[in-house]
């Protein structure tokens, strides 16, 4: 982190400080603290403004699948560039890119959709997921079927409706969210919410029962559907317990309640298969993806949706005219070409194959940090994991948030040159590119492990587990 002096003068430090707002940071100590300016990347890692060397642990922010120099990404933009930098997709306009990526990602999807759209990120997908889920039901006349149920921890974005999906309240404290229509059910985490003698499946059988028990109370006509993350990403990569989904999709499938996957994390690859509704036998009605749809490369988004809902909107043109819904961007045709290499080339080299054969090392690695005095739990799959960082192991007692162990614990493994990210509160998440090879992954893991180190002599040195 760059020392409050060099924030003096007009270095680029300081002129950042001054111009620009950060998303998810601390407005306050930034002005003094500073940011960290990263000026190049190659493979997975990324170099700052003094060359210092780090493993982008976290892909960006769960994105750049394909790391950060691929140079075949890199073409497709400036071919597409150069062909068409800009077309869009109102009043039945369209674009090669687009059409490609679109019959791409139906014949790739985990559930027989019928048609796609494009938005820019994974909150206006599930901005849009949210009112095309109103549209459907209006179709139907069924008015009063609108509440949509999300879950305590669950991240589904920050736009208006897609902050209200989300579970976490830092996104809704004073900004006057959720909106009505939006609830949230119980949090399928077993080691923080399972209770003692309790297995995984009763647990799981007790969040469908949680469910259906908010379901009924609401009233089942006034449900319209429940959305999910395979696995919770920025919740703190929480891993559902066996059964769980299977025992959601029933309660759905009984009252007329529509699944969502919000694939944004999940999709292409993560856990080791195209779509985490593969890896957890989700059949979604309709499905939110984003990230590494262009390795993040450029910002795209897609929503799938099955023909019952395309049905739903085609009449709701005969009644309106227009969809009147959209995006300038949507189906921009220069990430939808990189999007369509991205997908090429998860193809022509294997990255599921790549994913499912050095997750084994990855998950291992992570198991081996369960012993350590600081770890509660250890949570993997695929190339996404996190460990929990407790108090007391015996007891699950997390720190006293005065200490700050995860936000210190994340700097820590920076400053070893590991960039992970401490979410919803001490769970410092992995989830680096899908190209990484085994080697990298050890040496991820190495500076990740000497980080944590670095924070328990800390933690014991300062007596963090005081209670
Ligand atoms: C599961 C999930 N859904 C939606 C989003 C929101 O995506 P974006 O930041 O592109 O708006 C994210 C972002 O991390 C996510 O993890």
């Amino acid at each position: 982190m760059t020392s409050p002096s060099l924030l003096q003068g007009n270095s680029l430090a300081a002129r950042d400080a001054k111009s620009l707002i950060h998303a998810y940071t601390n407005l306050s100590t930034h002005l003094t603290d500073g940011p960290l300016i990263i000026e190049t990347g190659k493979g997975i890692n990324v170099f700052d403004e003094n060359g210092k060397e780090y493993i982008e642990g976290l892909a960006g922010l769960w994105c750049a699948s394909f790391g950060f120099g691929e140079e075949e990404l890199i073409e497709a933009a400036i071919q597409q560039m150069r062909k068409l930098p800009f077309y869009h997709s109102f009043a039945s306009k369209s674009t090669q890119p687009g059409i490609r990526l679109a019959e791409k990602l139906l014949e790739i999807a985990p559930a027989p959709f019928s048609k796609v759209f494009f938005a820019n990120s994974g909150s206006e997908a599930n901005d849009t997921v949210v009112k095309l889920v109103w549209y459907y039901n209006n179709s139907r006349g069924l008015p009063e079927k609108k509440k949509i149920i999300s879950r305590q921890k669950a991240y589904h974005g920050v736009t208006v409706a897609a902050a209200s999906l989300t579970g976490l309240p830092p996104l809704h404290n004073d900004f006057d969210l959720p909106i009505k229509n939006i609830l949230h059910t119980s949090c399928p985490h077993y080691y923080r919410y399972g209770k003692d003698g309790e297995t995984e499946e009763e647990f799981a059988a007790r969040c469908a029962d949680d469910l259906e028990q908010l379901i009924l109370k609401e009233g089942p006509d006034t449900v319209a559907a429940f959305i999910a993350e395979p696995i919770m990403g920025a919740g703190g990569v929480i891993i559902p317990p066996a059964t769980y989904f299977e025992k959601i999709q029933a309660v759905l499938r009984k009252y007329d309640v529509l699944m969502i996957a919000d694939e944004v994390i999940c999709g292409f690859g993560r856990t080791g298969q195209m779509w985490g509704s593969q890896t957890f036998d989700i059949q979604p009605d309709i499905l939110s993806c984003a990230k590494a749809l262009s390795s993040a490369y450029l910002p795209i988004s897609a929503v799938m949706v099955s023909q019952d809902i395309f049905d739903g909107m085609v009449k709701q043109s005969e009644k309106h005219g227009a969809f009147a819904h959209g995006f300038t961007y949507s189906g921009h045709p220069v990430p939808a070409a990189v999007g369509m290499r991205t997908m090429e080339l998860m193809e022509e080299r294997n990255i599921l194959g790549h994913v499912r054969h050095v997750s084994k090392r990855f998950n291992e690695r992570f198991n081996a940090l369960a012993d350590h005095p600081l770890v509660g739990e250890v949570r993997s799959m695929g190339l996404i994991g996190a460990i929990e960082l407790v108090a007391d192991k015996k007891t699950k007692r997390s720190f006293d948030p005065k200490y700050k162990a995860g936000p210190k614990t994340a700097q820590a493994m920076q400053d070893a040159g590991v960039i992970s990210r401490a979410v919803a509160g001490d769970n410092l998440a992995l989830c680096p590119p899908l190209i990484i090879t085994e080697s990298e992954i050890d040496e991820m893991f190495d500076r990740f492990t000497k980080g944590l180190d670095d924070v328990a002599a800390m933690a014991f040195r300062e007596n963090w587990q005081e209670v």
